[in-house]
């Protein structure tokens, strides 16, 4: 059953750069740069539906009324660690929103996430979160971020991933039917190590070339 709440970014160059950053021997620094890039269009896509309102501005020509942003000022929200790579590329597009921070693990086991960090603005209600992590694998990471986030009092959330996997845009979409979804692809499926396939393989090691 397709998921209401998904948009998949099929833009060429957003399609252009995921490819890069799927080819195993796209080394480390240009692995960054391109996750930074790719990140900011996403930024673009996220933001597109982002209210106006008129504003009365004098160019050194004439005075009329142009278009400024309105209503509810931004939070982006990383989930840690991969969540820092895409998290320049947001803040390129959207310099004044703030930041949290969420700190996920998956127990190696059960791919159950573990918290070990969560910082939020202390205006969180106030404001339109993006919650960004490159890849949503079984979902679980992304469902605890959110109910951790709706418990800090966020009620106006949207996710951004660059890879998902059908199992978890399912998990999440059960959980959380009233966040919509951004993603740049969705892939075939997990693995039994819920590593997506065909993926680009662990984004954290990739982006600081751990193992
Ligand atoms: N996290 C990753 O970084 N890659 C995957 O394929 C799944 C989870």
């Amino acid at each position: 059953m397709p998921i209401p709440t998904l948009t998949v970014v099929d833009h060429p160059l957003v399609q252009h750069k995921l490819t890069l950053l799927r080819k195993k021997d796209t080394p480390t620094g240009r692995f960054r740069e391109v996750m930074r890039e790719l990140s900011t269009l996403m930024a673009y896509e996220l933001t597109r539906d982002l209210p106006l309102e008129s504003f009365s501005v004098e160019t050194p020509m004439a005075r009329f009324d142009a278009p400024i942003l309105s209503g509810k000022k931004l939070c982006i929200v990383s989930i840690m660690r991969a969540g820092q790579g895409i998290l320049d590329g947001f803040i390129t597009l959207l310099p004044s929103a703030r930041v949290g921070h969420v700190g996920l693990y998956r127990e190696q086991e059960t791919l159950t996430p573990v918290e070990y960090y969560f910082k939020v603005p202390e205006d969180i209600e106030e404001r339109l979160v993006l919650l960004i992590d490159p890849m949503l694998a079984t979902g679980r990471s992304a469902v605890a971020a959110v109910h951790r986030l709706k418990e800090a009092g966020a009620a106006s959330i949207k996710l951004a991933v660059l890879v998902a996997a059908p199992e978890g845009l399912r998990t999440f979409h059960d959980s959380h039917p009233d966040v919509p979804v951004y993603a740049a692809a969705v892939d075939e499926r997990l693995d039994e190590q819920g590593y997506i396939l065909p993926g680009l393989g662990d984004a954290g090691d990739r982006l600081y070339g751990t193992r």
